[in-house]
């Protein structure tokens, strides 16, 4: 069946699609019931099946004639290492694994917090979870450890796993400091934390409480899988919503496995046996669903790089690592290859590798720049494939469909909703707009399998974040428009999240925590354009009165609360004093107007200001920070003294 036929099917009876889809994988239990809704009156897939995602990514292919074939290959650029698994050692690597965490009281659906730098006892870490029924929530090296405390007191880990350090760049990050510090911090913190030792580092190690990663494996029994409902959550990653709090997306094991297993080849056009590699990290939903379950459930090798696009040692990284382990279908962020093109424009070290093994590009994160596109087309032979998805659908939302029938590219959009998926765009009121025309992209209930069925023990929050603004509707808090040829373009977030080097940073959490510094009486912070991380956020602050602070000790000081708090992957870096913010006539501050213009040209100023002139002081403030026009300009819609 083509494209248009499949998508047809699946949007107006996804029952009966996902029924056909449903033995992609090998259940202990068939599902009794494709779709159904839960206690809570909410969507959810595959009732009755019971499974084990660590035995499908690994028992299965060991079971079936891939115990020789590499699982994974670790590639860490900044270390020298190299160094493989097959499907057999990795296997056995997470049993053991998984049965020390079990002499640590790890059972099915306790919490174990993963905090960790991209080395293979991530995955196995993972794995090992998803072996046992339990619930990893991982969370990226570069937060803070405020940020993993909020993480943890939401969570109640049983246990939490981390590493002696992390190496960025030349830089060696130890780790267990910033995990004793959001231990003292947290209300609920683990009673028990493993520590993978790297020889670049020595962590401190507190008795009872903290175990050495090898010494607990040297005396651990193997675990075998442990069956879970289809339900049953496999972990829960945190993403930035607006405000200081994350939201805990949670994704279930059945819906999962089959979603991505189906992704492997509809989109990501994958063979089993073939290599993936997503250059990203086990932080990000990317990493999750493919440096981890997507090639492993597939039966592909993936490969783990821990290393930069660039200065690791040079921006012929990718293309050493795509012609050393004959990468087939290769996937990072544009970001990268924007740092890459700084540094070498005319990609003259992509000429020292043989990189014919790779059939296609991938890139998401953030959108896919014109620039940076046409770039690609010059330097490569390959598709290069645009594809849009959020943390919270775990798999594509919008991409060219290269496993069932490749479209012909248009720069700057993602190409057509994949099967699953029926995306629309609607105006503020809730109407469809007319071909061509900008508003609120939503996806129509119910979202299919794979995506979030709730949020971590938030149910009202879930259904306030996506599911109030438009009935039957997800709401994506993405903005654009969809083509009258049906290409859906993708321009930007119409809240307060901002995407940085493909880093989804909330800007309301940015403002809280500035809004506490002692000699701020307001603030807003936005995103701008930047050339290399594609938006960076700027700081705009009013004083309390009476205050006298120098510009630049402030700026210091804010600079070093952000990092502190949130993290150094924040990149905030600017913040600049204001006479005062635009505010409507009642006193509201217009920071959907502030996020205009900090991206576009002209904009029209809202009836309800109460100071036009304010808004030309603001301009001129942001234009001199902004550098060049690039790909996340976020839209902010009309607005009225009651937004
Ligand atoms: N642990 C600790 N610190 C980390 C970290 C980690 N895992 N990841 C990033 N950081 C730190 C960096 O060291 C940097 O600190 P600094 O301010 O002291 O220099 C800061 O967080 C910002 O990091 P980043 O935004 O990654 O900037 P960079 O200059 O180090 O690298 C790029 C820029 C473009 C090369 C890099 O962001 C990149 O490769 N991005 C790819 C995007 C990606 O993987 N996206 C995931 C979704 S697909
Ligand atoms: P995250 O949840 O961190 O993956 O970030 C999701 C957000 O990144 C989306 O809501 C978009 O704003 C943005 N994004 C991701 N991929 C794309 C893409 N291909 N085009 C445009 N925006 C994207």
């Amino acid at each position: 069946m083509r494209y248009k036929d499949l998508h047809t099917l699946s949007v107006e009876n996804p029952r009966f699609f996902w029924r056909q889809r449903m033995n992609l994988i090998d259940w202990y239990e068939e599902p009794e019931k494709v779709l159904y809704e839960d206690e809570e009156g909410l969507s959810r897939w595959f009732r009755g099946g019971k499974l084990n995602t660590s035995y499908l990514a690994l028992d299965y292919h060991v079971n079936n004639g891939r115990g020789r074939q590499v699982a994974l290959y670790f590639d860490s650029a900044v270390t020298h290492t190299k160094r493989r698994y097959t499907y057999r050692e990795l296997r056995d690597e997470v049993a053991l694994f998984a049965g020390a965490l079990r002499a640590q009281g790890v059972e099915k659906g306790d919490r174990v917090i993963i905090y960790m730098p991209m080395i293979p006892e991530a995955v196995i870490a993972m794995l090992a979870c998803a072996r046992l029924g339990a619930v990893h929530s991982v969370v990226f090296g570069g937060f803070a450890p405020h940020e993993l405390a909020v993480r943890i007191d939401d969570a109640k880990p049983k246990c939490l796993i981390t590493a002696s350090c992390g190496i960025e760049f030349k830089n060696i990050i130890d780790y267990k400091p910033l995990v004793d510090k959001a231990l003292e911090e947290a209300i609920h913190p683990p009673t028990s934390v493993i520590v993978f030792p790297r020889p670049h580092a020595k962590a401190k190690m507190l008795a009872g409480r903290d175990h050495d990663w090898h010494e607990l494996m040297h005396s651990a029994e193997p675990a075998d899988p442990v069956p879970v409902d289809s339900a049953d959550p496999l972990y829960i990653l945190y993403t930035s919503g607006t405000t200081g709090k994350p939201k805990g997306v949670i994704r279930d094991n059945g819906g999962h496995a089959i979603a991505l297993k189906y992704s492997m080849k509809t989109v990501y056009n994958i063979n089993p046996g073939e290599v993936f590699w997503a250059a990203s990290d086990v932080g990000w939903v990317v990493g999750h669903s493919y440096i981890v379950y997507g090639p492993l459930i597939h039966g592909c090798t993936t490969v783990l790089y821990e290393g930069k696009p660039v200065r690791t040692p040079d921006a012929g990284a990718f293309w050493r690592v795509i012609s050393e382990y004959k990468v087939s279908a290769f996937f990072t962020a544009p970001t990268a290859f924007r740092a890459i093109r700084k540094e070498d424009p005319d990609a003259h070290l992509k000429r020292n590798y043989d990189i014919s093994s790779l059939r296609t590009l991938y890139l998401a994160g953030e959108r896919l720049d014109p620039p940076t596109y046409e770039w690609l087309t010059q330097i490569l032979d390959v598709p290069i494939v645009d594809h849009w998805w959020q943390t919270e659908t775990g798999w594509p939302i919008v991409a060219n469909p290269m496993g069932l029938e490749p479209h012909r590219v248009k720069s700057g959009s993602a190409s057509f909703p994949v099967p699953g998926f029926k995306v629309e765009v609607l105006d503020d009121e809730g109407h469809t707009v007319p071909a061509g025309k900008m508003g609120n992209i939503v996806i129509k209930l119910p979202l299919p399998p794979g995506c979030l069925p709730n949020l971590w023990q938030d149910s009202d929050g879930f259904r306030k974040a996506y599911l109030s603004r438009f009935e039957d509707y997800y709401d994506t808090s993405d903005g654009g428009y969809i083509d009258e040829d049906g290409y859906v373009f993708i321009m930007g977030r119409t809240d307060d999240v901002i995407n940085v080097a493909g880093h989804r940073l909330s800007t309301g959490e940015m403002e809280e925590l500035i809004g506490g510094h002692e000699a701020v009486a307001e603030c807003a912070v936005v995103g701008i354009d930047d050339q290399l991380k594609g938006q960076l956020p700027i700081g705009l602050v009013v004083l309390k009165d009476g205050v006298n602070v120098e510009n630049e000790v402030l700026e210091a000081e804010l600079i070093a609360l952000i990092r502190k708090d949130i993290g150094a992957v924040a990149a905030f870096k600017k913040a600049m004093v204001v006479k005062r913010l635009p505010k409507t006539r009642s006193g509201k501050i217009l920071r959907k107007t502030i996020r205009r213009l900090a991206v576009e040209e002209q904009i029209i100023t809202p009836p309800t200001i109460d100071d036009p002139a304010i808004i030309m002081e603001i301009r001129t403030a942001l234009r001199d920070h902004r550098v060049g026009q690039y790909a996340n300009t976020t839209l902010g819609e009309s607005e009225s003294d009651g937004i």
